[in-house]
């Protein structure tokens, strides 16, 4: 089964041209629609120095993080307090993982999305119309988390490390956003939204034909929320205004994103912000992205826009849903393109 190797699997067999099952509609690949222009800075770097200080200081990022929230959707963060050798051994670790031999990753390749630690390529590999130009490491790091041994041996560690570092940064993250969308502080955390942590890990091998496929196609994520961290490389993109958008690399920085349930959530106040990866022949680019979600197997919690947010003008868009509802749709569907919020309109 040559899937088992992973996309990196067939660079690394030396293919000049990308299988078939790549190949992209041009319209979906186009560059022509991406804006280089003045966009460079245009997606918010928020500088979070002096967070919970009680000043003025406190309450500009409060607004900063809401603006950012409610118009792109997308914002990087510095200064958040996770240190900058955890960023980069974490990156190296995935690299490991990738660029060991074959023989030592395939034993953790699985299609079993109910493991803890799942390594494959494409989860929607049979949903999706075409397949993504990379490989991933799924890793289910709260509220249980998996074994230590089960962990892979390159990046252990590291993940367990850098897991707690997130954790402590998303409940703070979730306390500016409660703030922003004029709650208690410990609104969102109460609901229930922090309690799971799912880090999957990703490798977008070099490509010999980029123009013809994506790393990743437009979607947004099933998390409340994201905390991505990306390396040097560039190659993603945000859907603003009918334009592909790049999230330029930022040396420190972690990019954070609102996911469809926060959406869903804030009865679309925030907003769940298509973006995809481009694919790349620079060289591998390495992702960490971070989906901060509740508890989801078996939780019957009932999930609907927050009732303090409602009222006769702004009556709830969503029907009430189960988180696993929900997931299980996302699931289902695939990477379409299509956000899987609509089902529940
Ligand atoms: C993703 O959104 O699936 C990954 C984003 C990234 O690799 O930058
Ligand atoms: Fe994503």
């Amino acid at each position: 089964d040559d899937t088992r190797a992973g996309v990196k699997g067939l660079v690394d067999d030396g293919v000049a041209k990308i299988p078939r099952i790549f190949i992209r509609e041009p319209d979906e690949t186009d560059k022509n629609s991406t804006s280089n222009h003045n966009t460079h800075f245009a997606i918010p770097v928020i500088d979070l120095e002096g967070v919970n200080s009680n000043s003025s200081r406190h309450s500009e990022i409060v607004e900063r993080v809401g603006l950012a929230s409610k118009t792109w959707g997308f914002f990087q963060v510095v200064n958040h307090g996770i240190p900058l050798d955890v960023l980069q051994e974490m990156i190296e670790g995935v690299r490991n993982f990738n660029e060991q031999p074959k023989e030592v990753k395939s034993e953790y390749y699985t299609r079993d999305s109910t493991k803890k630690v799942v390594y494959n390529s494409n989860f929607d590999l049979f949903q999706a119309p075409s397949a993504n130009w990379r490989d991933t490491i799924f890793c289910s790091m709260a509220p249980e988390p998996p074994n230590p041994e089960d962990l892979p041996q390159t990046c252990r560690d590291i993940l367990i490390e850098f897991s707690e570092h997130v954790r402590k940064l998303g409940l703070r993250l979730f306390e500016l956003l409660s703030e922003a969308l004029g709650l208690k502080p410990n609104h969102l955390e109460k609901l229930g939204c922090t309690e799971g942590l799912s880090i999957l890990c990703h490798y977008y091998p070099y490509c010999p034909e980029p123009e013809l496929t994506l790393g990743v196609s437009k979607h947004s994520d099933s998390s409340f929320l994201t905390v991505l961290l990306q390396d040097h490389i560039g190659g993603l993109q945000v859907l603003h205004q009918n334009q592909w958008l790049n999230v330029p690399p930022v040396s420190g920085a972690l990019v954070i994103n609102i996911g469809d349930l926060l959406q869903f959530e804030s009865n679309d106040i925030f907003k769940s912000i298509e973006h995809r990866v481009i694919a790349n022949n620079k060289g591998p680019r390495i992702s960490i992205a971070c989906f901060i979600t509740t508890h989801l197997r078996g939780n019957a919690r009932l999930y609907g826009p927050i009732k303090e947010l409602l009222s006769e003008e702004n009556p709830p868009i969503y029907r009430e849903i189960t988180v696993k509802e929900y997931t299980t749709h996302y699931n289902e569907k695939g990477l379409d393109g299509n956000s899987a919020l609509l089902k529940f309109k």
